[in-house]
């Protein structure tokens, strides 16, 4: 099985959240199911940069303003189809927003164009590659199953994956003349969207399926709280609609090997973990305290992670006995708070403030916890990090959160099974109460060693998931 995925970032070329994470390493996993991922990215700077063995497959003089090519690359094992147009790509600034923090003037234009692009790939145009289903992770990459929804030519597969519904890519009808599709996609059963044109809420009506990154998630969406607009059209195709739970790259991610901590452990040599802790307690000026229960967060600042909640609350810490380390950047109103505490609880509170591959890895390294209020959650994987690790998760009751952690309530820990904790619902009051529950079970070292076994020898490789996306397009391809 040949896939054409098209991704708007991928690790560790270009990142923002998890979905570069998936991009980047689900393809690997798909080679032991006897299915081959193409990756088309735009053509970012910090993407031609990485690429070798570029060759050119297709041109295209005229593509929203400018000439561009399609170039089949490769950067270290992945295999990519990169979307060569500078006037769209090559800039200083995210691959979403500009340096001054506002979304692209023209995100309509960059992304058409991913999804134009796709489609041309997925007709077999480029080069000799053809392939059965064309995968299309987020709104940035909804376009795509419009294009090729519209084309009189057989078409391939069409599958669209949610990372986030929060994210919609809607844009002012005026962008659609210039979109290349026939007059009639700009319809209720097309990619219009009340009045505007919705790049996601096309690739959720016209690819044939729809994939969530978490079963709980793909449930949610169904109802308006969580549907955020969609969740009408959601039902309406729920039929299609299949949640796959997110693994993460288990090579990346492995704390025996990992290069990037004070000191690689495994499970049978769990001691040497606390070389981590003391460490990282020192970076972030704490006092090396060993029997602080020491709690981490790794997360991007926004209203879904919840992390408002922890800052309103920060008082818990010392009633606990606990420390807090935080890596993190976003909101800035939430970035200065933080900082703001660290200041006011030296030694007890450290921020980071930024994005920093290193320090999240010697987080999940360091801390005895992990903390992640999110108020909704498509899969999230600084759990699966966190489990990895032998880092408590403490989480709250929702989307994937609620689909990787088993809960150390009173029955889990008679049965031997907890691996975390869940609260909800997702309040200032239910977080510090699952917060001093942690602290109870952190006093009591059995429980906690049995808690640190469980996360350690959970499986969240991609090795399930990566069955169930192939079965996915085996389905589909039976299908057409
Ligand atoms: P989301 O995609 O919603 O941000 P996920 O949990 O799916 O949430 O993925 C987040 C990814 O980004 C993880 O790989 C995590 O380690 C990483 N990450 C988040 N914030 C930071 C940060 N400040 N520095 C380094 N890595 C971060
Ligand atoms: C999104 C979601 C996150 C998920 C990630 C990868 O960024 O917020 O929950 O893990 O995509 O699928």
């Amino acid at each position: 099985i040949k896939v054409l995925s098209v991704a708007p970032e991928i690790f560790p070329l270009v990142k923002t959240g998890g979905l570069a994470d998936v991009a980047g390493a689900l393809p690997r996993a798909l080679e032991a199911e006897d299915v081959h991922v193409a990756t088309l990215v735009p053509g970012y700077p910090a993407v031609m940069a990485a690429i070798d063995r570029a060759e050119p497959v297709l041109k295209a003089p005229k593509l929203f303003g400018g000439e561009a090519r399609v170039l089949r690359a490769y950067a270290g094992e992945l295999d990519l189809f990169v979307l060569d147009a500078p006037h769209l790509f090559k800039r200083q600034g995210g691959p979403y927003v500009g340096p001054d923090g506002r979304d692209w003037p023209d995100n309509a234009q960059r992304f058409a164009a991913l999804g134009q692009t796709a489609a041309q790939i997925g007709l077999g145009l480029a080069g000799n590659f053809q392939p059965d289903v064309v995968h299309a992770h987020d709104w940035q990459a909804g376009l795509a199953a419009a294009y090729l929804n519209y084309e009189s030519r057989s078409r391939p597969g069409t599958v669209i994956t949610i990372h986030n519904l929060a994210f919609q890519g809607q844009f002012p009808a005026d962008v659609f003349p210039s979109l290349g599709l026939p007059p009639q996609a700009f319809h209720i059963d097309g990619v219009e969207y009340y009045g505007m044109v919705g790049y996601l809420k096309a690739g959720l009506l016209l690819s044939d399926r729809i994939t969530t990154v978490s079963p709980t998630y793909a449930m949610e969406i169904r109802a308006p709280e969580a549907g955020m607009g969609l969740d009408g059209l959601l039902r309406a195709r729920s039929g299609a609609i299949t949640g796959i739970l997110n693994g993460i790259d288990v090579d990346v991610w492995n704390p025996e090997t990992d290069p990037l901590i004070a000191k690689n452990y495994t499970l049978e040599t769990l001691a040497q973990r606390r070389v981590n802790k003391v460490a990282l307690q020192e970076d972030f000026g704490l006092e090396t305290d060993s029997d602080a229960l020491l709690i981490g967060v790794v997360s991007r600042l926004s209203w879904q992670k919840g992390l408002d909640l922890l800052l309103a609350n920060l008082d818990v810490l010392p009633r606990i006995g606990a420390q807090l380390v935080l890596l993190a950047s976003g909101d800035p109103a939430l970035e200065e708070g933080f900082r703001a505490a660290a200041a006011a609880q030296p030694g007890r509170v450290g921020a980071v403030i930024g994005y920093n591959e290193r320090v999240a890895h010697q987080t999940q390294a360091g801390a005895d916890a992990l903390v992640i209020p999110s108020r909704f959650e498509p899969c999230g994987l600084t759990q699966l990090c966190a489990m990895r690790y032998g880092a408590i998760p403490i989480a709250a009751r929702a989307g994937g959160l609620a689909d990787t952690i088993i809960d150390a309530n009173e029955m889990a820990l008679a049965s031997g099974v907890g691996s975390g904790l869940l609260f909800s619902p997702v309040t200032g009051e239910m977080l510090c109460a699952a917060l001093e529950r942690a602290a109870r079970l952190w006093v009591q070292p059995e429980a906690w060693a049995r808690l640190i076994e469980n996360s350690m020898t959970t499986d969240v490789s991609w090795r399930r998931p990566a069955a169930a996306y192939a079965k996915l397009y085996r389905d589909l391809i039976a299908e057409r």
